[in-house]
């Protein structure tokens, strides 16, 4: 089979088209012919040389792609949610061989059928943003029906699932994002947009229950803010796993016995997804 292929670490160039052995689905995988493959800013992330905690787990022939959709061609010996012809749509094996190839294999439990009225290619737009915004908002955050949330980013993939997440679930939104981004933020759902060009946001809020840290803004002292405008006892959440909270950022929560966390697309919530299609 056909798939992109990374052998070093680099610029756009390092990526090539080669021919590869079709991979077998494991006992617990599902052998997918990919129709659509996703584009996140982990791929670039990974193709630029990763962190150090990914380049560990970095193998050559690498390929890209962490988010996909397609359809079963064949099914491991002990999956029995899916059979062949399913169209399904997830987000296969990170940071291990994903979706920039013509068929992957991948664990049954990163998948969910895909909604039939979603496209192949509107469908592979989703599962990693998504997942990590549905991570964020339920598993970590914790948010509940009348709690405040503050979603930086609410414009960007992961921060404009949050916000159509947060609204679902009866929590008060309020989003940041560029001017030109306000409007859209706000036909998102949300109750509040401040525009992070022209506006501090830590002059405007207070008593916040969770933040989402969803820009794409790697700076500790810009997390000192979104702790001081978080409640006591408040939760913070980054999606910026590569940066990791420096000492006064750790002491700033400590202060005010607020959680911590740093997200990622670990439990599966596609089926909840499914009922919004
Ligand atoms: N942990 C994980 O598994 C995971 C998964 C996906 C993404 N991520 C990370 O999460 C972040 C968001 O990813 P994404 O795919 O949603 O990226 P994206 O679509 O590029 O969105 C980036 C967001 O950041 C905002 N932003 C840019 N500069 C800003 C600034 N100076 N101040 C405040 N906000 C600013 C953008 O606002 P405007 O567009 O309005 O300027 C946009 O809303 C990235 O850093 C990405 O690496 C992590």
């Amino acid at each position: 089979m056909k798939a992109v292929i990374i052998n070093e670490f680099g610029g756009t160039g390092v990526m090539k088209i080669e021919d590869v052995e079709r991979p077998v689905p494991a006992a617990d995988e599902i052998l997918i012919k990919v129709y659509a493959s996703g584009v996140n800013p982990v791929d670039r992330a990974v193709r630029e040389g990763g962190n150090d905690i990914l380049r560990p787990y970095l193998k050559w022939p690498l390929i890209l792609g962490w988010d996909a959709s397609g359809i079963v061609e064949e099914i491991g010996s002990n999956v029995t949610n899916f059979k062949k012809g399913d169209e399904v749509y997830g987000v296969p094996n990170f940071p291990g061989n994903g979706s920039y190839a013509e068929y992957m294999a991948a664990k049954a439990s990163q998948f969910a059928l895909k909604p039939k009225n979603l496209s192949f290619n509107k469908a592979a737009a989703i599962p990693l943003t998504g997942l990590v915004a549905a991570n964020s908002i339920f598993d970590l955050g914790k948010l509940e029906a009348g709690q405040r949330i503050f979603i930086q980013g609410a414009s960007g993939s992961v921060g404009n699932f949050a916000v159509q997440f947060a609204k679902v679930k009866g929590a008060y939104v309020i989003g940041s994002a560029s001017t030109d981004k306000l409007e859209f933020v706000k036909q998102l759902g949300a109750d509040e947009v401040i525009d992070y060009k022209t506006q501090s946001f830590e002059e405007l809020l207070q008593d916040i229950d969770v933040v989402l840290e969803a820009s794409s803004v790697r700076d500790n002292k810009e997390r000192l803010k979104s702790i001081a405008v978080l409640k006591k006892g408040g939760i913070f959440i980054s999606a910026n796993v590569d940066f990791p909270f420096d000492d006064a950022v750790k002491k700033a929560m400590e202060k005010k016995n607020v959680k911590g966390e740093f997200l990622a697309a670990q439990t599966n919530h596609l089926t909840w997804l499914n009922q919004f299609a």
